[in-house]
């Protein structure tokens, strides 16, 4: 991808990785029930007035969520991998936009981002996505985001993470280290839930 709407870790997931083979495994494990549904059942836990899978990629998430009767939509910027999820999922309504700047016609009681998507996205474009995605929450609305805290150069802390939010009108409520609810106790990984202030 050329794209300059995308980061460094984007472009260079998408060259080593082939999209065929990547959607196949997921089908398989799907098939085998290996895979693991952590995120959804978070998501779900929360019993929201609708979801957005925000960065959904092949929808993975979305389409989980769908299967148990939430209701949800995904947008992602990657057409190539949003056609995997049209074609799986059809009934879903699958946006392709730039969280950066995107305007739904509709709010949602829990945006989403699992799967790392905060550390996909530009360095310079977390803040404003931050805010893209605080405008599209309903009043009562919880904005979700598990990342890695890995070190390097386009590293997110969750110092940053939680500034970008409050910015947006956003404040902590619940963070743990992983989707099932384990502790937070400073690990490499997190999962933050962030809710309008007041
Ligand atoms: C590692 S993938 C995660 C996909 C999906 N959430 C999952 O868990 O399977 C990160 C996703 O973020 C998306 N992304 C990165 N920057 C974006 C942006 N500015 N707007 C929309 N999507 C973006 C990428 O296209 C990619 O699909």
């Amino acid at each position: 991808m050329t794209d300059d709407r995308v980061s460094p870790r984007w472009v260079h997931w998408r060259e080593t990785v082939n999209l065929e083979e990547y959607h196949l495994r997921w089908q398989r494990m799907e098939q085998q029930g290996t895979a693991s549904h952590g995120e959804a059942d978070f998501i779900e836990g929360y019993q929201p007035d609708g979801v957005l899978d925000a960065g959904c990629g092949m929808g993975r998430v979305a389409i989980e969520l769908h299967h148990r009767g939430v209701d949800v939509e995904g947008t992602d910027l990657d057409a190539d991998l949003l056609a995997y999820a049209r074609a799986d999922a059809p009934q879903i309504p699958w946006h392709h936009a730039d969280l950066t700047d995107m305007q739904l016609s509709r709010r949602f009681g829990l945006i989403a981002m699992p799967g790392n998507v905060m550390i996909f996205c530009r360095v310079d474009h977390r803040r404003p996505i931050v805010a893209t995605l605080a405008a599209h929450l309903a009043s009562d609305g919880l904005l979700v985001a598990g990342f890695s805290l890995d070190q390097g150069d386009d590293a997110l802390t969750l110092a940053e993470y939680d500034e970008f939010c409050l910015a947006a009108g956003l404040c902590l409520v619940e963070r743990y280290a992983t989707w099932e609810r384990a502790p937070y106790e400073g690990g490499n990984y997190a999962v933050s839930v962030h809710a309008i202030d007041g």
